[in-house]
């Protein structure tokens, strides 16, 4: 659990804040992803580190029932009032950290995680607990942010994570994410990649940053626009700068 402590204080620290990020609130990529997911009436959804439960909700007029389950205890008392507020009633939110998630095997239709692999360190245990609750003939499902191809470009990016949000573990790269899904005997049923634009600071401000840290960060990103490679991830459109970045989204089917 200590491992994870840096998560649960980020975490706990920024659950007020995290809603108001424009990111997780995104009907359009959450109604994306439970069409690539085909959820239907019949589903008992399993939403890992669902966060203050955007999508957990979200799905929840699509399926069955959906849990949702996230180690941070402020990120569920979030998604606890929002479940209340939406008047929602097939959707339950626990506290459990998922590398050990406390349910039987077999148990749900879909296992999905959304924008959270990268803050895990042990990540193959958690997509093996993934595997192990979802059923045969279940459907399994990761999107997350992906690695850049180029190494310095990416030795870069997961500085610049880093710095604007602690809990960042590693961006895995699509053969890692390929590799969970084969190591557990998951067949690939789809696999979509696609480019978000992040606004950059919209981005650092979905973290509670110090005003020395927001220096840094300003610091490191205007020395770092120098390199074409990197000036060549970012676009600026209407006086704003837009990060692009690499998701990737991969479904299979328990055997
Ligand atoms: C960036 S948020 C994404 C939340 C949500 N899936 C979404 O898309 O809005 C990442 C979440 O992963 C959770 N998390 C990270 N490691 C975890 C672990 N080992 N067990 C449970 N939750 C974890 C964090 O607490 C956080 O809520």
């Amino acid at each position: 659990m200590n491992e994870n402590k840096l998560i649960i204080e980020q975490f706990n620290k920024g659950a007020l804040n995290f809603d108001s990020w424009s990111v997780t609130q995104n009907e359009k990529e959450m109604k994306s992803l439970s069409e690539f997911c085909e959820l239907n009436k019949k589903d008992v959804l399993l939403d890992v580190a669902c966060g203050t439960g955007a999508f957990s909700l979200f799905s929840s007029s699509r399926v069955n029932s959906v849990t949702g389950i996230d180690i941070s205890e402020g990120m569920i008392e979030v998604a606890s009032e929002n479940k209340i507020n939406k008047k929602i009633e097939n959707v339950k939110f626990l506290c459990q950290n998922v590398e050990d998630i406390e349910m039987d095997n077999d148990l749900f239709s879909v296992v999905i995680s959304k924008s959270a692999f990268h803050h895990m360190k042990n990540y193959k245990k958690v997509f093996a607990e993934m595997a192990r609750c979802c059923q045969p003939g279940g459907r399994i499902c990761i999107q997350d942010i992906m690695a850049y191809e180029n190494d310095k470009v990416n030795d870069y990016f997961e500085y610049m994570e880093a710095l604007i949000d602690k809990s960042h573990y590693k961006t895995y790269s699509k053969r890692e994410f390929f590799n969970l899904f084969k190591d557990n005997n998951i067949k690939i049923s789809g696999i979509f990649e696609s480019e978000s634009q992040l606004d950059f600071h919209d981005y650092v401000e979905h973290v509670v940053q110090s005003k020395s840290n927001k220096g840094k960060i300003a610091l490191f990103l205007m020395q770092a626009l120098k390199n074409p490679d990197i000036a060549s991830c970012f676009i600026e459109r209407e006086g704003r700068l837009l990060w692009k970045r690499k998701v990737c989204t991969i479904i299979g089917y328990k055997r």
